[in-house]
C-alpha cells in the first residue's frame, strides 16, 4: 500500500467513488464532492476550496481484533501529518474528530464495502473555511490556514504526507500491539482527564475522560465513582 491514487475534479463522495471502482491499497481524492458525506447521516460540505477530501481503501486480510482502532490510527496519522508540516497545539477528540484549539479541522467517516474485508476510511480536512462558514455546521470549525497563519506549508505535500503516514500505519496494523498503540494515541488525544458531556441513550452522562480499551471504547469516570466504557458517543467538553 498505497496502490493507485484516482485523482478527480469533482465527485459525489470521494468514499463512494472508492468503494465501487477502487481496489486495496488505492486511494481517491477529489477537490469538490457534491454529495460529501459525514458520521451519523450528516452531510460534509465540500466546496472547490483546495481542502482535502481523500478516502483510502484498506482490505484487512489478517484475522486481528484492532479493527474498531481503525478510526483512532487514521486520526493519528493525519495528526502526525499536520505535525510533519509545522503545525501545533492540534490532536484527535475521541473518537475521529481533528482538533485544533477547541475547534474542528476534519473528520474521518469509516465504512465497509461489499467485500466483508475492505475498509473505505474516509478522510475530510479542512484548508481553508472559504464556502464551508454556514449556519447549519453546529459546532466551531477551523482550517490548517487559520491555524498555520504566518507560516508557510503546502497543501500538496500535506495530502502525501497523510498518505505515508496512514500507508505506515496500516502496514503494522493487523500485528500492532495495543500497549504500545495506547501510548501513541495518549500523545495525540485531546480528552484525556477532561470533564465531559454527552448524550447517551436519552440520558445526559457527565464525568472525566480515563482511556480508551482495546476495542477502542472511551472510559468514562462518571460524577457518581463508576467507571464505563462508550463505544461512540458526542462528546462536548464542560468549558
Ligand atoms: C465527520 O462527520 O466528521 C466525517 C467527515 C468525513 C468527510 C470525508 S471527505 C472524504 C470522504 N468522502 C465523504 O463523502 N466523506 C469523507
Amino acid at each position: 500500500i498505497p496502490g493507485k491514487i484516482h485523482y478527480l475534479e469533482e465527485v459525489a463522495s470521494t468514499n463512494t467513488w472508492l468503494k465501487e471502482n477502487g481496489q486495496c491499497g488505492d486511494v481517491c481524492l477529489s477537490e469538490k464532492q457534491f454529495n460529501g458525506r459525514g458520521r451519523r447521516g450528516n452531510n460534509w460540505v465540500s466546496p472547490d476550496n483546495g481542502n482535502i477530501y481523500l478516502s483510502f481503501c484498506f482490505c484487512l486480510t489478517e484475522n486481528t481484533q484492532h479493527r474498531s482502532l481503525l478510526g483512532l490510527v487514521t486520526g493519528i496519522a493525519i495528526a502526525e501529518a499536520l505535525k510533519d508540516i509545522g503545525l501545533k497545539d492540534h490532536g484527535v477528540k475521541w473518537p475521529n474528530d481533528i482538533y485544533w484549539q477547541g475547534k474542528k479541522m476534519g473528520g474521518i467517516l469509516i465504512e465497509t464495502s461489499n467485500y466483508s474485508d475492505q475498509f473505505i476510511i474516509g478522510i475530510g480536512l479542512n484548508i481553508s473555511l472559504t464556502g464551508i462558514e454556514a449556519d447549519n455546521i453546529n459546532q466551531g470549525i477551523t482550517s490548517v490556514n487559520d491555524a498555520m497563519v504566518g507560516d508557510e506549508f503546502s497543501r500538496d505535500e500535506l495530502l502525501i504526507r497523510i498518505i505515508h503516514r496512514l500507508s505506515i500505519h496500516l502496514d503494522g496494523f493487523a500485528s500492532m500491539d495495543f500497549q504500545s498503540f495506547k501510548h501513541l494515541w495518549r500523545e495525540w488525544d485531546i480528552l484525556r482527564g477532561e470533564s465531559v458531556n454527552f448524550q447517551h441513550q436519552g440520558e445526559v452522562i457527565s464525568g472525566t475522560v480515563n482511556d480508551i480499551d482495546k476495542h477502542g471504547r472511551l472510559s468514562i469516570l462518571h460524577t457518581s465513582g463508576e467507571t464505563q466504557f462508550y463505544s461512540s458517543a458526542d462528546i462536548r467538553l464542560d468549558k
